[in-house]
Order: C-alpha cells, then sequence, then structure tokens
C-alpha cells in the first residue's frame, strides 16, 4: 500500500520507512527539507517535501495510509507545541479526509486519554504538549477517518522485541521505537486496529495478538 509518513526524518519516522519498505509497502516520506531526500530514498522511502504548518495536499493525494510520527521535539517553546503537535496534525488530518484516504495512524502521547487536571508545578510544558495532541486526538475521533491512535509510554533506541503491553490505559513503562513503528504498520492490517485509542508500553504479547485482544 502506499503509505505517508509525516515526520519521516524523526526517530521514529525512519523506522517506519524502513519497515513498511521490508514489509512491501510503497513508503513515502514526508520531509521539510530538499537535503533529507537522499537519507530518505537510501532507506526505501519515496521523499515528498511538505511542512505540516503548510499545505499538504500534494502530500496525501493517491495514498491509502496516512501516518502521522512527527513532533515538535522539546526543544522548542509551547508555541511550536501548538503548531505542530495539534494543529499541523489537525491540517494532515483534514488533508487526508479531503484527499479521500480513509486510514489514518496517529502517533500519539501516553495520557491524552486520560483527564488531564491542572498543570503540576513544574510541569506547565508536559501538560500543555498532552493537552495538545489530546486535542489533535479528539479531532481525528470525531472523523469518518478509520483511525488507529498509538499512545506509547517513554520510547528508547532500544532494540524491537514485538511484544507489548496495550490498553485503555495501563501502567507508566517505556518501549522501544521499533515495536511502535511495528504496531503502526501491523494496524495498517488489522481491522481491530480501527477506531480505537489504546496506550501501550513494552510488554510479553506479540504485536499482532495485542492489536486483536483491543
Ligand atoms: N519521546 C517520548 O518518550 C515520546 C513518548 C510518547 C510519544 N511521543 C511522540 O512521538 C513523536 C515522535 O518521536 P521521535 O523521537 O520519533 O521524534 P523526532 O525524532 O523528534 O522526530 C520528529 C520529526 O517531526 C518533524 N517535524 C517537526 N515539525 C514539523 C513540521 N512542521 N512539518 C513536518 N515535519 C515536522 C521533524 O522534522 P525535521 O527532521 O526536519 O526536524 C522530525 O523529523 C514525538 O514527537 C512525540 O509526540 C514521544
Amino acid at each position: 500500500m502506499k503509505v505517508l509518513v509525516a515526520g519521516a526524518n524523526g526517530h521514529t519516522g525512519r523506522l517506519l520507512i524502513q519497515y513498511l519498505k521490508d514489509d512491501g509497502h510503497e513508503p513515502y516520506a514526508m520531509i521539510r527539507k530538499e537535503e533529507q531526500k537522499p537519507e530518505m530514498e537510501k532507506l526505501g522511502g519515496i521523499p515528498v517535501v511538505a511542512d505540516l504548518e503548510g499545505d499538504l495536499g500534494h502530500a496525501v493525494r493517491g495514498m491509502d495510509v496516512v501516518m502521522f510520527a512527527a513532533g515538535s521535539g522539546s526543544k522548542t517553546g509551547s508555541d511550536k507545541t501548538t503548531d505542530v503537535d495539534r494543529d499541523g496534525a489537525i491540517n494532515l488530518i483534514k488533508a487526508t479526509e479531503k484527499s479521500g484516504t480513509k486510514k489514518f495512524i496517529m502517533l500519539g502521547s501516553f495520557g491524552a486519554g486520560r483527564d488531564l487536571g491542572e498543570p503540576e508545578e513544574g510541569q506547565e510544558a508536559m501538560h500543555h504538549y498532552i493537552k495538545m495532541k489530546k486535542e489533535a486526538d479528539e479531532y481525528l475521533m470525531g472523523t469518518e477517518l478509520d483511525y488507529t491512535i498509538v499512545r506509547p509510554g517513554g520510547l528508547t533506541h532500544d532494540e524491537s522485541t514485538s511484544k507489548i503491553k496495550v490498553g485503555e490505559t495501563v501502567e507508566r513503562g517505556s518501549i522501544p521505537r521499533a515495536d511502535v513503528a511495528k504496531t503502526m504498520i501491523a494496524a495498517i492490517q488489522e481491522p481491530n486496529a480501527y477506531h480505537k485509542a489504546f496506550e501501550m508500553i513494552s510488554g510479553d504479547v506479540q504485536i499482532e495478538d495485542a492489536l486483536k485482544s483491543l
């Protein structure tokens, strides 16, 4: 399938491109800069230059699946969290709806499905980030798209175990980016993962079985 990955130059995005290619999909790598093209091609992706804060019509056209794996990161301020993690995501969802593509897979945030309450002292930036992720998820859940929202715990660079724990909520924990990428790809082929949002950490259930259990 033709799969667009927004945030393809990121840590999880690069894994998505490689694994999609390995699985026989046609991965389209959405990047912001021309100079990132050769690296994306090396990973097996077809580069598409687009910015989540700009026009995305050309990027989503003809795709079977759209994945959001982008993020403003911790080095920018809360204004960019709003612009990219919420508004950029919603911009991509709207472009997907317009294009007629049905399947949207969101790399969300742990805790974004919970009641957030007020920020604790010193946690204002994290609270704002999760609130923005929550609002983007809520927009997606209000569409007609076949969405899957994965909400992983702390992301690591550890090797994949392909074993996870999923649930509407799970205890805090961590998970390799590699297993998050594999789960997002497995969700394409698992109808039971459609119209679902779930938290995820490393566990002892094979990814495919975990998605069937949702
Ligand atoms: N860190 C955690 O423990 C954790 C836990 C749960 C969920 N998450 C979520 O997972 C996401 C992915 O994590 P990661 O470590 O793989 O991310 P990452 O390496 O920081 O990559 C994020 C990517 O988003 C791209 N991006 C930023 N602004 C953009 C824009 N306006 N338009 C298009 N692309 C844009 C960046 O592009 P450039 O390469 O051009 O800068 C970058 O490639 C995070 O952003 C976060 O929301 C993280």
